[in-house]
Parts: C-alpha cells; structure tokens; sequence
C-alpha cells in the first residue's frame, strides 16, 4: 500500500509517497516547496497569500512527489486541520479530485497526529531504527501548538496539557522579532544563542510546580521585552546573544520540568516522542533527552528525524499509514477543512 500525501495547512507545500511496510510509514518520494522567504518579508505568514502560493505550487510539488506521474499509489492522504483555512482548502481540493478521479481511498489527517508520527519516520541510512513503543509521552512543540499527550494506542490520545496563550514556537517567534531577527525566529534565535550565556538573564517559567502539566509563554515574552526595552540601543550583539541563549535555555527547561512531571504523573509510559517544529531545535532536543535519562532512564527518547519537524508531507502519509492498518478510510464526499481541529 502506497498512499499520495498533501501537506498545505500553513506556509509549507508539501507531497510526498509513503508506503506501509512491515508496520512502519517507508518514504519513497518527498518535495516541499517552503514560502518562507516571501512571508519572511512581512515578518509572519499572510494567510492569503498562503493560500496563493499553495495553488502556484501544488501542482509542480505533485508532479516531483509523483516524479512525473510515474510513482504509483494506490490512496491519497491530505492534511485537514487544524491550519489556515484558504491554505487548507488548496489540498483538500487537490486531494478530494485525486480520490475521485482515480477511486482510491481517501485519508483525511489531523495535522498534530502528523506531527506525532513524524517520530515513527526513520532517520535517513538509520541502521536499526527503534520506532517509539506505546504507551508514549507525546511532546508536540511547534508554531501554533504545544502540548502533552499520552498515546496509549495507535489512533487514539489523552491531552494533559497544553498552552494557555502563546506556543512554543510563537515565542521563538515573538522573541525573535524582539531581537529584530527575521521569522521565522526559531532557527535564528538557535543560532545566536550558541555564542551566549545560557544564565545570563533568569527568565519565568509559568505554572512552576510538580504537578503542572500547562505551559504559558507570554509571561517569558513579555519578561524579554522589559529588558530588551531598558537596554541602550543599538543592542550590542553579545547581549543580545546572552539573551537568545537564556531565553532558548528557559523554554528548554519549562518544556523538560513538565515532560519529567508527566513521567512521574504517568509511570507506564515506555517512550517520549519530542515533535513539531521547535523539535527542530539542537539544545531542546538534548537538554530534554538528557533530562529524561537522569530522572527515567529506562524511557526511550525520540525525536522526528531534523529534516520531518517542521511541516511536511512525509509525517501527513505516515499518520496514514496507521490509519491503513489501525483505523480505516474516510469519505471524500464528507471531508472536510477544519481551521480548529483538535487531536
Ligand atoms: O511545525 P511547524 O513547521 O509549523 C506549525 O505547525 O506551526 O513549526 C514552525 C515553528 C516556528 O515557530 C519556528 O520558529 C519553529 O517552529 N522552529 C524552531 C526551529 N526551527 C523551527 N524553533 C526553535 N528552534 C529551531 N531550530
Ligand atoms: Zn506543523
């Protein structure tokens, strides 16, 4: 079973061919086609122009993920929400015409569970890939979400906390720009924060206690700004190192308290799965499995392979592939986009 992937719930067109193999999603083709540099512009993404750029794109990112029509599959597999509404439709669209058209079985996907089997992906020549065993400890970090969630079998999750306003990868963002770096911030901000002091500044971790399972970034934000706002300008760059680093060392350290507070809240869990776009980040991914390791050191630790954090088709068709084996098709004739779409 070979299923046609669509990703185009943001600022990413994305297609891709996933075939179910011995229970775990195999990549066969992958193209994305990113508008950062034209949203980068305007600092943030324009949801319009979004949906724009979808419908230019789409059709040569098929065409690359098809290479030329010549891939077959046999099912089409599109993200439905949660996202941008005109983005979404784009393909959607696409998707339902594909179903239609050839008769094949139509997936309908929640963009999160994409996000949570980015970790079922393996690392490209990954010799003995250890996919995450259930029940996991999902950790889903990324520009519009962040969240804990226990999976306890294929398909199916508990949230046990989640963002009261800001996500994660928003406060890269809002922190960036800040910064006066340009979006999306999450990379730059990595990227200047390896030339700084992580303890420069002490910066507030939200709901700070042993039990809390909720995450709240405005307060970190807003701390930022009050410095950013007393300091004389223009901002000497190795300050403004020193705070992209005690700034990426804090949201690590909110992100890996909560992750140990769930492990002991939770103690069957086998393996913790770090997802999303802000998995993307080098420091987060170690300080968190170093966390994990000291406080549980017999829970697995995986993180969704660099390239498959940030938005993509690959974990679209992966989330799929369970769906073959675990669930079963939706109708195209039904489905629908859904801006707020919750897992
Ligand atoms: O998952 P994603 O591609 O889109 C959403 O579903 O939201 O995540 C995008 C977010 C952006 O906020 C971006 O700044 C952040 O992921 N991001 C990072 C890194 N790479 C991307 N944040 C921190 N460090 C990174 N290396
Ligand atoms: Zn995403």
């Amino acid at each position: 079973m070979r299923i046609l992937a669509i990703e185009t719930s943001c600022d990413e067109t994305a297609a891709s061919i996933v075939e179910a193999d011995n229970y775990l999603p195999k990549i066969i083709t992958h193209a994305v086609a990113s508008q950062i540099e034209i949203h980068s512009a305007s600092g943030g993404v324009i949801p319009n122009l979004a949906a724009r750029l979808h419908v230019e794109n789409l059709p040569y990112i098929l065409k690359k993920a098809t290479d030329n029509g010549r891939e077959r599959f046999d099912a089409v597999a599109v993200t439905t929400g949660p996202g941008l509404i005109g983005a979404l439709l784009m393909g959607v669209t696409a998707a339902k015409a594909i179903a239609s058209t050839k008769n094949i079985p139509f997936y309908a996907v929640n963009h999160l569970e994409g996000h949570i089997y980015s970790a079922w992906l393996a690392p490209k020549n990954a010799k003995n890939f250890a996919p995450p065993q259930l029940p996991a400890l999902i950790v889903i970090v990324s520009g519009g979400h962040t969240e804990l969630a226990l999976m306890h079998r294929h398909g199916y999750y508990d949230l046990l906390g989640s963002t009261r306003d800001d996500a994660a990868g928003e406060a890269f963002d809002k922190v960036a720009r800040l910064l006066e770096l340009p979006y999306p911030g999450g990379p730059e901000i990595s990227n200047l924060a390896e030339h700084g002091d992580r303890h420069a500044y002490k910066l507030p971790i939200s709901f700070n206690d042993d039990f809390s399972l909720e995450f709240s970034f405005s307060g970190i934000k807003a701390h930022v700004a009050n410095i950013i706002n007393k300091l004389p300008k223009p901002i000497p760059a190795h300050i403004k190192a020193d705070i992209a680093a005690s700034f990426e060392h804090t949201v690590a350290e909110t992100i890996s308290l909560k992750t140990v507070n769930a492990l002991e809240q939770f103690p069957g869990i086998k393996s913790v799965c770090l997802v999303g776009g802000v998995a993307a980040n080098k420091y987060l991914r170690s300080y968190l499995e170093q966390k994990i390791n000291q406080s549980r050191p017999q829970v697995a630790f995986i993180t969704a392979p660099l390239e498959y954090c940030t938005d993509n088709a690959a974990m679209i068709g992966a989330a799929a592939v369970f769906r073959h084996y675990f669930g079963r098709a939706d109708d195209w004739k039904t489905a629908q986009a859904d801006p707020n779409l919750n897992i």
